[in-house]
């Protein structure tokens, strides 16, 4: 299953289709309605993190980028601007702890071994504060292009999903608020994508 090196591999040798090369349209539109420009957020799995350029050029004071390739982190060092709003973290998402308001999902949980979903959703929980959120995408489709026929499990990363999974694995520690398909996805991925906001339990 993917690790350190498989990702530090992707990276070096530039095998990064998932990368949008823009902020995402359904975070930005997300970000810009969110009052508060001073909450703890969390970005796992950044990859290059548009996002947080974004969210830096908007005055958001206290952006965490976490990912578990260096080669990745490195290159982030030298592409974004250095400031006290943005935290940059080479680690292992399960190994991380701290406490945010806000947690976003782009592109991680699909990354991620399916057997570790349940450890996923957990971690979540952990990582916000009482009355944070997570938000953010989660794909609506299956990347059988991955599975050979007969395959006795898919072949990845991008690992797929749906709905009625999602919320099942979410509901055990969220109260969801929005899981639903989303609108202004990019072209590629339009009417594959589902737009999640969550509560941890309990909700304030
Ligand atoms: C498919 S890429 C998505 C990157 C970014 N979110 C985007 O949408 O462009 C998945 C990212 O998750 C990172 N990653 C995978 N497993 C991780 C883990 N256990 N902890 C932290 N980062 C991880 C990879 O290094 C990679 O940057």
């Amino acid at each position: 299953m993917p690790d350190e090196r498989y990702w530090n591999d992707r990276y070096l040798q530039g095998h990064t289709e998932w990368d949008m090369r823009q902020v995402s349209p359904p975070l930005q539109a997300y970000f810009d309605q969110l009052p508060d420009k001073n909450i703890a957020i969390l970005i796992p799995g950044c990859g290059n993190a548009y996002e947080a350029g974004y969210l830096l050029e908007k005055g958001f004071t206290n952006s965490t980028l976490l990912d578990i390739s260096p080669v990745l982190i490195d290159r982030l060092r030298e592409k974004l601007p250095p400031s006290p709003a943005l935290k940059l973290i080479t680690a292992d998402f399960f190994d991380h702890r701290g406490g945010y308001d806000l947690i976003i999902e782009q592109t991680f949980f699909c990354a991620l071994d399916p057997a570790k979903r349940p450890d996923y959703v957990e971690q979540m929980h952990r990582l916000l504060k009482p009355g944070g959120r997570l938000a953010g995408l989660l794909f609506d489709r299956e990347f059988k292009s991955h599975a050979a026929p007969g395959d006795a499990a898919p072949v990845g990363p991008p690992f797929g999903g749906h709905l009625d999974e999602y919320k099942k694995l979410l509901e055990k520690k969220f109260r969801i608020k929005t899981l639903a398909s989303c609108y202004n996805s990019i072209r590629p991925r339009a009417g594959t994508e589902l737009f999640l906001i969550a509560h941890p339990w309990p909700v304030l």
